[in-house]
């Protein structure tokens, strides 16, 4: 997966264009309401979302593709963007306020959904808040490839993606509090002016 996001960010440069999914804004006035002050951002790519939370909040990203940070340390100097997995180990200890993951559950198998989330739940200070989006069952691509576990398609080789139903996210996130679930449809204007429209659910969490 390095080499694919490494290639498609050199390649490509700011891919889903400069401006922030909505979502990012949902997420920043729910982190407001409940005092946040320090945010991770768990595949933060080129920095595209952390630029609408740092703002307002301490950010840090993590994020696989070395090409990906370089980009975000200049598209979003404000953040502070560490290049690695977030399914290696939360190292240091360090905890946040909230978390903001934008469209990366998705991209894993279940073992490893469980285990992102796990990460973030260990890196989250007692009544934090996560916010994750990820692709909905309703949207036109789900079924499309080669099935390889339940609601998962091989869409290209290498490349899977998981459509969450809501009942499917929610299960994901059991044993966390429950502040909001939804659907949004994010608008994407690529670099060279072309648009995409796809569907999303959301689910926002909190910790005891
Ligand atoms: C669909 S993109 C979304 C990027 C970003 N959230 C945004 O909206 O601009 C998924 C991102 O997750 C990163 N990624 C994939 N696997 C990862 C991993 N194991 N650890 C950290 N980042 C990862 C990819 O390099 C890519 O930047």
């Amino acid at each position: 997966m390095d080499s694919y996001w490494n290639v498609r960010y050199h390649e490509e440069g700011l891919i889903w264009g400069q401006n922030p999914s909505s979502t990012a804004f949902h997420a920043r006035d729910i982190f407001k309401q409940n005092n946040v002050t320090t945010v991770l951002v768990p595949g933060s790519g080129y920095g595209r979302n952390t630029k609408a939370l740092s703002a307002d909040f301490t950010v840090e990203g993590i994020e696989l593709s070395g090409h990906a940070v370089k980009l975000a340390r200049q598209w979003d100097p404000q953040s502070h963007f560490m290049e690695g997995s977030v399914l290696d180990s939360p190292t240091g200890g360090k905890k946040y306020d909230a978390v903001y993951c934008f469209d990366l559950l998705h991209l894993f198998l279940l073992k490893d959904r469980r285990k992102l989330i796990d990460h973030c739940i260990k890196q989250l200070n007692d009544s934090g808040i996560m916010y994750f989006t990820c692709f909905s069952d309703e949207d036109t691509h789900n079924g499309a490839g080669k099935r390889v576990e339940e609601g998962t398609f091989e869409y290209m080789e290498g490349k899977c993606a998981h459509f969450f139903t809501e009942e499917d996210l929610i299960n994901h996130f059991g044993g966390l509090n429950l502040m909001e679930v939804g659907s949004v449809t994010e608008k994407l204007t690529y670099q060279d002016e072309r648009t995409k429209e796809y569907l999303l659910r959301y689910i926002v969490v909190k910790k005891d």
